[in-house]
């Protein structure tokens, strides 16, 4: 059981393996949150809150001349506007007269094993007896609306998840502003905040604030969860470390427009409120309807390395879905970076035997193999062959390819269309734009209405004859602009509050029916590179190509910054070609490599123009990812540097039995006359011998964790080492 309720005290405590959550149901039906962190077991915690008049605080009409406790101070678990709390709220809605905000009180509860689901948004799963649901239901009778908490408590996991639907029980409609998924009250103690920021071509990278008084928000507007914010945040103590301290990561099963704000308020209590962003939106709901919020995922852990390891692992299990999801995923070799929209069917078979002979698994041909698309500015929404580039087809390019024993892989982006293409102009009322108002353009292309279940239809049509005429092992689902002048043709003027979200859904619909329709293709995502690298998105791939930027020394800092809350496995990583094209910069086959292999490994340079020396080295880093990616891909990840390190970056994965470990290290910049780079290792067995197979040495896991270890010098350009470790059995410290 890892859900409790105590009947007299009417309190509520989820327990995972090392952490207590815990709320009450108050006197007057209200829902108290009480405490969330290091597990206290099911102790009773409300003599942690002691309430004082603060004297310009309101406090409920029930308690009269009795000034505290306060709805302005009380930490809650789904707060409202307009009831007295004036901290940022998880909810706004307006009611039948126009009036704002809501005062919920306790209904009824539920508890019961297994895991909710949310109708039309992805979410995590239950892989068999790993998660208990409570379901608390309250009400607002001002405006008839009823609200649904679910908690989903994977205790083995360390993982809860939270959600929230807003009902309609009333006979008038209700409008809501915002309906977030999650508000998390920390009453006690001072808070940083993590967040991931970035840019196209340089996303994630973390950013660590003291929460001063006030509100700190982050979040996307673009429609997509995007390069610039990542809907995942850490709360974080004033003196947590990678190995210590507490810490919360809050994780949005959502891959669309988002607000995260973070709150210290005037008692220097913290409220972080996570959702969909309340900015242009706006949800009717007629009597009896609906609204879901998504999913988010909350872990306590002590110090980052340990909250990384919770994300990862539950991700990799119970978010990613099929047969790929743990599973090795085919070394694939990508056309973009070779040959761009510069596509003929004999260089991409030539290609694809390089590809074959140095061992890969798996050819993808990029963007550009479509109708009218000689390059960006034309063709989205006509997918089609290109019989001008593939004369003869598709087909015969897919049966050449797969014949030389390598599975086919294709590029598409089913969200866009350029008017110059035989889709916009059949259909222009398909496409977002603003009555009246030129739209604006982004890589020349228009974004379709995915709100519209016509849309959707005619590009579930398009893309299963495409994958059912041929033989196509992998989907690289592209989307390369942000959204804007968001309005449909198929909504009236009161709804068009709702289109920003119905795109999400619908892309989950498409995602869903592909998915289901299709499960033995793989499906990677992308989005300009990393711009929809989210845990909605990993529902349905398991692997997101981590960014446009394929520059391994940039890379470091990308994988790093994603690493805090998503798993290699889930990280598209390639080797691309020296002078990388994105910044010009020579880096070493090997040091391209060693980064690349930290994740979903493929390659993306010509290979025919390679020497034969450079194709023999490529074959064996293949041989060496196949033996190591079990420990990389699917290990325990530990950052070994932080970002203040500009000498080298080094990170460590261990098998979870300990047996073996990776340690990889590039240094970014070499230094004359300095010593060499030393490390402590992480999450040995203390006790157990490794031997170091590059040095034939051997020293105990105690040794390698408290003494560390001296890599040899290493000059030159961008020098990159891995090391292997493994456990000498049978021998012991
Ligand atoms: C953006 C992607 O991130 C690239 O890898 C490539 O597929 C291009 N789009 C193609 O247009």
């Amino acid at each position: 059981m890892s859900i409790h309720y105590h009947d007299s005290t009417r309190l509520l405590t989820l327990r995972t393996a090392s952490s207590s959550y815990q709320l009450q149901i108050d006197e007057l039906g209200f829902l108290r949150h009480l405490y969330y962190g290091r597990d206290t077991g099911t102790a009773d915690l409300r003599y942690l809150h002691r309430f004082y008049d603060l004297g310009f605080s309101g406090n409920h009409y029930e308690h009269r001349m009795e000034r505290a406790p306060s709805p302005d101070t009380i930490p809650q678990e789904y707060a409202s506007s307009g009831a007295g709390d004036y901290r940022v709220p998880a909810v706004v809605a307006v009611g039948p007269s126009g009036h704002r905000g809501t005062d919920w009180r306790y209904v009824s509860h539920e508890i019961r094993p297994g895991k909710y689901t949310l109708a039309g948004l992805p979410t995590s799963f239950d892989n068999g007896g790993e998660c208990e649901t409570l379901t608390l239901t309250l009400r607002d009778d001002a405006s008839g609306l009823t609200l649904l908490l679910h908690y989903g408590v994977f205790a083995a996991l360390d993982i809860i998840t939270r959600a929230a639907e807003l009902r309609n029980d009333g006979d008038t409609p209700v409008t809501l502003e915002k309906a977030a998924s999650v508000c998390l009250d920390l009453p006690f103690g001072e808070w940083d905040l993590m967040h991931f920021h970035g840019r196209h071509c340089f996303e994630r990278q973390p950013e660590r604030l003291p929460l001063p008084h006030g509100v700190v928000s982050v979040g996307s507007e673009r429609g997509m969860s995007s390069h610039q914010h990542n809907p995942f945040v850490i709360l974080c103590g004033r003196e947590t470390t990678e190995d210590a301290g507490d810490c919360y990561g809050l994780m949005l099963v959502y891959s669309g427009s988002f607000r995260c704000d973070a709150e210290r308020s005037q008692t220097g209590s913290v409220r972080a409120v996570l959702g969909v962003s309340p900015l242009d939106f706006s949800w009717t709901l007629q009597p009896g309807e609906t609204f879901t919020a998504p999913e988010a995922l909350l872990a306590f852990a002590e110090g980052f390395t340990q909250l990384s390891h919770r994300f990862h692992r539950f991700l990799r299990r119970n978010i990613c879905r099929g047969k790929f999801a743990l599973s090795r995923r085919p070394v694939l070799v990508n056309s973009w970076e070779a040959a761009y929209f510069d596509l003929d069917a004999d260089r991409l078979v030539s290609l694809a035997k390089e590809a074959k002979d140095v061992g890969a698994e798996l050819f993808v041909l990029d963007d550009g193999w479509f109708r009218g698309r000689t390059d960006d500015n034309a063709g989205l929404g006509d997918w089609f062959e290109n019989r001008e580039k593939l004369p003869r087809g598709l087909g015969d390019l897919v049966e050449r390819i797969t014949a030389l024993g390598v599975q086919f892989g294709i590029w598409i982006e089913p969200e866009m269309v350029n008017e110059n293409s035989d889709l916009y102009r059949a259909h222009p009322d398909w496409a977002l734009a603003v009555p009246g108002r030129a739209p604006i353009m982004a890589r020349n292309q228009l974004v379709l209405d995915m709100s519209r279940a016509d849309v959707r239809d005619y590009l579930f049509n398009v893309f299963s004859a495409l994958l059912r005429e041929h033989d196509i092992s992998y989907v690289k689902w592209d989307m390369n602009r942000s959204l804007s002048d968001v309005y449909s043709h198929a909504l009236p003027a009161a709804r068009q509050g709702e289109v920003l979200h119905r795109y999400v859904l619908g892309v989950y619909d498409l995602l869903e029916r592909l998915t289901s329709a299709f499960p033995d293709v793989l499906f990677e995502g992308c989005a300009g590179g990393g711009g929809r690298f989210d845990a909605g998105i990993l529902c349905y791939c398991p692997q997101i190509w981590l960014s446009d930027d394929t520059d391994p020394i940039e890379r470091l800092k990308i994988q790093r910054g994603t690493s805090f809350g998503y798993p290699m496995s889930a990280m598209g990583a390639h080797v691309s070609a020296s002078p990388n094209h994105q910044t010009g910069r020579t880096t070493p086959m090997e040091t391209r490599a060693v980064v690349a292999m930290a994740g979903a490994f493929g390659y993306e340079l010509d290979l025919t123009k390679l020497p034969q020396a450079e194709k023999d080295a490529i074959r064996a880093q293949i041989a060496r990812f196949r033996a190591d990616e079990d420990t990389t891909l699917c290990g325990l990840y530990y950052r070994l540097t932080d970002e203040r390190n500009t000498w080298f970056t080094a990170w460590q994965t261990v098998s979870e039995d300990q047996k073996r470990s990776i340690v990889s290290l590039v240094v970014q910049n070499v230094e004359p006359y300095k010593s060499a780079p030393h490390l402590r290792l992480k999450g040995l067995d203390p006790d157990a011998v490794y031997e170091i197979e590059e040095e034939h040495i051997a020293a105990s896991g105690a040794a390698l964790m408290h003494a560390g270890y001296t890599f040899p010098k290493m000059l030159g350009d961008y020098p990159a080492a891995q090391l292997h470790l493994k456990k000498k059995e049978g021998e012991s410290a």
